[in-house]
């Protein structure tokens, strides 16, 4: 005991010792990861694979239903496009983007992302998709075909959902930062790609296109990835050698 008064402690707990700018310290962990890629030279590939998509929904006119709503024409294909040769272009470019992805996230050299499903999704005006994820992969895509203004932009909602428990309020009039954002929106554009987790979960807002006629519709393809052994390169045995 000094006989001195105690400090005081401010109600508010704040400006009572000072700290250096740089004495705070972030770390960045658990990040999620969206890719994106603009396809070089699209516009002859999106003809190619709009006429292959609705050669495909004219063949399959009931298509099935996912995240799509078939009561307000949203029209969603069978899963196994990447087995029909009319969408090898676009195929291509996934597999040369997640060859980059693999390389750059590390990924073991003997094995690569596998397209597991690909399908597509028409949404004339009105048209939508509920949130969802897509269980069974590592990763998935989207590529836009056919994007309209206003066309319904893709919505990815923050994974960390404690974090959407309490709200925290931010200084009006100003921009969040992005580590602090709890959803974001791509806005569709022809011949761009994202792939993202497929844990994340996504939904896309209603088509509000006033383009004429097909021209409205939104035209997505879809894929799912799983990690996939690589294929051993043919050995060239010399003839006569024992099989
Ligand atoms: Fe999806």
């Amino acid at each position: 005991m000094t006989g001195e008064a105690p400090d005081r402690v401010a109600s508010d707990g704040a400006g009572e010792v000072g700290l250096s700018d740089d004495a705070l310290k972030v770390g960045r962990y658990f990040p999620t990861h969206i890719f994106s890629v603009k396809v070089p030279g699209c516009q002859v590939l999106n003809e190619r694979l709009i006429e292959a998509i609705h050669a495909e929904q004219e063949r399959d006119r009931t298509g099935v239903r996912k995240s799509n709503y078939p009561q307000l024409g949203g029209w969603h294909s069978q899963t196994k496009l990447h087995k029909n040769a009319a969408f090898a272009g676009l195929v291509q470019y996934v597999n040369a983007a997640t060859d980059m992805m693999c390389r750059k996230l590390g990924y073991h050299e003997s094995y690569r992302l596998n397209i597991g499903t690909m399908w597509s999704i028409v949404n004339p005006p009105g048209g939508s998709n509920r949130a969802h994820v897509h269980p069974g992969c590592i990763w998935s895509g989207v590529y836009y075909v056919q994007a309209p203004e206003n066309s319904g932009g893709l919505e990815f909602i923050d994974p960390r959902t404690e974090n959407l428990m309490s709200p925290v309020k931010y200084i009006p009039g100003t921009k969040r930062p992005r580590d602090c954002w709890t959803k974001v929106r791509f806005k569709p554009l022809a011949g761009k790609m994202l792939i993202f987790p497929s844990w994340l979960y996504h939904g896309v807002g209603p088509n509000k296109s006033t383009a004429g006629g097909k021209d409205a519709d939104r035209i997505i393809l879809s894929f799912n990835l799983s990690q996939v052994r690589r294929r051993k390169p043919q050995q060239h045995r010399p003839a006569g050698d024992p099989p």
